[in-house]
């Protein structure tokens, strides 16, 4: 089947360009951990090592398994955040590390 190639070309030099760690494009967990312990954690629980923050304010894990939200709706919140945070003006190549470390935070369907 020749016309597998071209897909595996393809495959092959995303993978490669992912590896160079040029492109942001779907986010970097690490990456958006690390931003989370610098501005999310005065108010948000951000990981199991971090005992308490703001009361009233979701802890990440939480987020991460609300239903409601979303890829799409976390890059969107993110974007224009909520009134009580401040004005981080994020970038997009931020918002999408931030949002997949939150992803990550996602139980696999055990609870
Ligand atoms: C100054 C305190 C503060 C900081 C800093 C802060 N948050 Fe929040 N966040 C809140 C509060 C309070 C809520 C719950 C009330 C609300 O939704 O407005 C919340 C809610 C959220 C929600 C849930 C929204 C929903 O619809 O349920 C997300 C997602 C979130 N924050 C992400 C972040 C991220 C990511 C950062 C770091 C870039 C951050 N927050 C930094 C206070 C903060």
């Amino acid at each position: 089947m020749t016309g597998l190639q071209p897909l595996r070309l393809f495959v092959a030099v995303g993978t490669l360009l992912a590896s160079l760690g040029g492109a942001h494009a779907a986010g970097d967990a690490e990456e958006g951990h690390r931003l989370a312990l610098l501005w999310c954690a005065n108010c948000h629980v951000v990981d199991d090592a971090q005992a308490t923050a703001s009361a009233d304010v979701p802890p990440f894990t939480a987020i991460a398994n609300s239903e409601a939200l979303t890829t799409e709706s976390l890059s969107v919140f993110l974007a224009d955040p909520h009134p009580v945070m401040p004005d981080m003006d994020l970038s997009r190549s931020e918002i999408a590390d931030i949002v997949a470390y939150i992803e990550s935070l996602k139980s696999d369907g055990a609870d």
